[in-house]
C-alpha cells in the first residue's frame, strides 16, 4: 500500500542482502515512519513480542524468517537442525494466540527436515520464507475480492448513500504485509469508487484502532471517523452501521474466532441490532486441531503498563503518563473469543463461507 507516493509492505525481504529482512516499527506509528533491520531470530522474537510488528498473518511471515535467520547465521552449526527445532519453540512462545505463528514455524520446519546439507537447508528455508510471505500477500488481495462483494451488496440496498462500517483494532495492511483482512474489502470497495466509511473502535490498550488503523485509512484516503471503544453499540442502535469486518487471530474449524479484546462485545451488540457480522482471515488463520474456541484458544496476557500508561505526543514531544492510581491492580487480556453462532460469516481467500465446521473443513480442503 501506499505512504505518501511510496509502496510499503510491513515487512520485506531483499535477496541482495539475505541476512537481514526489514520491518515498519508498529510502536511508532502514527508519529515516525522508521524502518527496522532485523538480522537474528532473537532481532525477530524480540521484535513481535515486544510488538514492533504485530498483526496475526504478518507475526507469521517474520517467523518465518527468523526460523530461516537463524540457518543463515549458524552455517557451521554441526547440531544446526536439532537447534533449529529449539529455535522454533522459542519463536513460537513469542505470542501465543495467533495460530499463524506456529504455523509458519512449522511449515518450516517441514522444509529443513528432510535435508542434510547446510547450503541446501538455507536456501529451502529462505525460499519457504519469501513464498510464504507472498502466499499472505496474495491471500489478502483476494479476501479484498471476495469481501467486496457484500459491500457492493450494501451499496444497493443503499442506493447512493455511505456504508458504514465498523471495525476492531488493526487488520489492515500494516497486520498482514500488504492490503489487510478486515480492511482488505474497504480498500477494494474504495478503488472501486463505492461510498464506504469506517467507524474505527479505538482499540485499548493499545490503541492499534486509533494508531494505526486511523493512519492506514487516512493515508489511503478513506473517510473515516475514530470512535472510543463503547460507542459501537450505540450507533449500531442509531442505524449507523451497516455492516461490522473483523480480523482474527484464530479460528477453530468450528469457527470460533479469537481476535483483539473487545470484538466479541461488537459481535453481541451486532447481532442485538441485526447488523451482519463479518470476521475476514486468511486460511493461515484457521487451526483445525480445535473446536472449542472459548476452551482452547489461548489467550495471551500483557503487561499491565499497557493499560496503566497512555503514551502519544504533545507539541513534537513524545510523552508517556500514568493515568491510575499506584499499586492498581490490573488484569491486561489481550484477546477474546466470538463463538461462531454469533458470525454471520467467514472472508478468506478462497471464498465467503458459514462459520461451522462443514463449511470451514470444506473450504480447507479444497486446494
Ligand atoms: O495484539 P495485536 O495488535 O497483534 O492484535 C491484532 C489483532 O487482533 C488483529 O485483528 C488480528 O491479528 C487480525 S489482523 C489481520
Amino acid at each position: 500500500m501506499k505512504v505518501g507516493n511510496e509502496n510499503y509492505r510491513s515487512l520485506w525481504f531483499d535477496p541482495a542482502h539475505p541476512g537481514e529482512v526489514k520491518v515498519i516499527d508498529q510502536r511508532l506509528l502514527p508519529w515516525e515512519l522508521r524502518i527496522e533491520v532485523l538480522s537474528s531470530a532473537e532481532d525477530v522474537y524480540l521484535a513481535i513480542r515486544d510488538m514492533m510488528v504485530r498483526g496475526a498473518p504478518v507475526i507469521g511471515a517474520l517467523a518465518s524468517f527468523g526460523m530461516y535467520l537463524y540457518a543463515f547465521n549458524h552455517s557451521t552449526d554441526l547440531h544446526l537442525k536439532e537447534n533449529l527445532d529449539h529455535i522454533a519453540e522459542y519463536l513460537i512462545s513469542s505470542r501465543p494466540t495467533a495460530v499463524n505463528l506456529a504455523h509458519a514455524v512449522h511449515r518450516q520446519q517441514e522444509a529443513y527436515t528432510p535435508l542434510d546439507d547446510h547450503d541446501r537447508i538455507i536456501g529451502a528455508m529462505r525460499d519457504e520464507a519469501v513464498s510464504f510471505t507472498e502466499a499472505e500477500v496474495e491471500a489478502s488481495r483476494r479476501i479484498g475480492e471476495h469481501g467486496v462483494t457484500l459491500l457492493e451488496e450494501l451499496a444497493e440496498q443503499k442506493k447512493g448513500q455511505h456504508i458504514n462500517i465498523l471495525t476492531h483494532c488493526n487488520a489492515g495492511w500494516l497486520a498482514t504485509i500488504d492490503y489487510g483482512t478486515a480492511l482488505a474489502p474497504v480498500y477494494e470497495a474504495f478503488l472501486r469508487g463505492l461510498k464506504v466509511h469506517v467507524w474505527v473502535d479505538e482499540t485499548r490498550p493499545r490503541n492499534q484502532g486509533a494508531r494505526l488503523t486511523m493512519w492506514e485509512l487516512q493515508e489511503a484516503g478513506v473517510p473515516c471517523t475514530l470512535i472510543a471503544d463503547n460507542t459501537g453499540g450505540h450507533l449500531m442502535q442509531q442505524g449507523l452501521v451497516d455492516i461490522v469486518l473483523t480480523g482474527s487471530d484464530r479460528t477453530t474449524r468450528t469457527g470460533d474466532t479469537a481476535n483483539k479484546i473487545g470484538t466479541y462485545l461488537k459481535a453481541l451488540a451486532a447481532r442485538d441490532n441485526n447488523i451482519p457480522f463479518y470476521v475476514a482471515l486468511p486460511v493461515s488463520s484457521i487451526d483445525p486441531e480445535i473446536s472449542n474456541g472459548m476452551l482452547e484458544i489461548p489467550i495471551e496476557e500483557r503487561p499491565p503498563t499497557e493499560i496503566t500508561v497512555m503514551e502519544g505526543m504533545w507539541h513534537d514531544e513524545y510523552r508517556k503518563v500514568n493515568i491510575v492510581p499506584e499499586e492498581t491492580p490490573v488484569s491486561n487480556y489481550a484477546f477474546d473469543v466470538t463463538p461462531a453462532s454469533l458470525i454471520t460469516g467467514l472472508i478468506t481467500e478462497r471464498g465467503i463461507c458459514g462459520a461451522n465446521e462443514e463449511e470451514i473443513m470444506g473450504m480447507l480442503k479444497d486446494e
